[in-house]
């Protein structure tokens, strides 16, 4: 059973579709805390609606990513309750090797493109002006990289001619809110090996 904290920065659709999952039973995990830098983020208000401890972390001095005094804290936090693995759910700082080592191959991201197609920012809408005709998600480890780690599970999205970024991204996010209890199940079940590059099931 994983205990997990979520880490997110802004509307927590994300961290709403772990905690359906858990009720419904298809996750076996418990939500030991979620974690945003944005003090007003509305998935700071689900965690404090569905009782879940709800910690805002203020990432000063910088503004893009998470490192130092506010890293220190976060790992504080963690530890105090208890938690043994993270989600980022929509964490738009850039995590650092001292978090990155601690939780190696426990913490997991979610990104709305195929990797390595299209990392970054807005990657639906990267995916609608490249011309891409399947777009998608992926769920993958976190490693030193921008989107890089070796990845947990993929779910594809066909692009419409009459597609905005808009439209894109909410279908896209419907994906996303399957595949994500899906990749921590698998997380929590032990059911994930990394050979190099690669996750396999075991
Ligand atoms: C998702 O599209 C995710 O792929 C990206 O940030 C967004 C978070 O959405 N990393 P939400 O806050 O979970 O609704």
């Amino acid at each position: 059973m994983l205990s997990l904290a979520v880490m997110g920065s802004g509307k927590g659709s994300n961290f709403q579709s772990i905690l359906d999952a858990i009720r419904e039973g298809r996750l076996e995990a418990r939500v030991a805390c979620v974690l945003s830098d944005v003090a007003d983020a509305f998935i700071l208000e689900r965690a404090r609606g569905a009782g879940v401890p709800a910690i805002h972390v203020d990432g000063a001095p910088f503004k893009t990513k998470l490192e130092g005094v506010a890293e220190d804290r976060v790992l504080r936090i963690l530890r105090d309750h208890g938690a043994d693995s993270i989600a980022l759910a929509g964490f738009m700082r850039i995590v650092k090797p001292k978090l990155i080592g601690a939780f190696r191959h426990r913490m997991v991201n979610i990104h709305p493109s195929l990797l390595p197609a299209f990392p970054g920012l807005h990657a639906w809408k990267q995916a609608l002006e490249y011309g891409a005709r399947v777009a998608g998600c992926t769920v993958h480890f976190v490693d030193e990289g921008t989107d890089t780690g070796p990845i947990i599970v993929q779910r594809p999205v066909g692009v419409l001619d009459t597609d905005t970024p808009e439209t894109l991204h909410a279908r896209i996010q419907e994906q996303e809110h399957l595949a994500y209890p899906e990749a921590l199940q698998l997380l929590s079940a032990g059911r994930l090996r990394v050979e190099g590059r690669r996750v396999v099931r075991v």
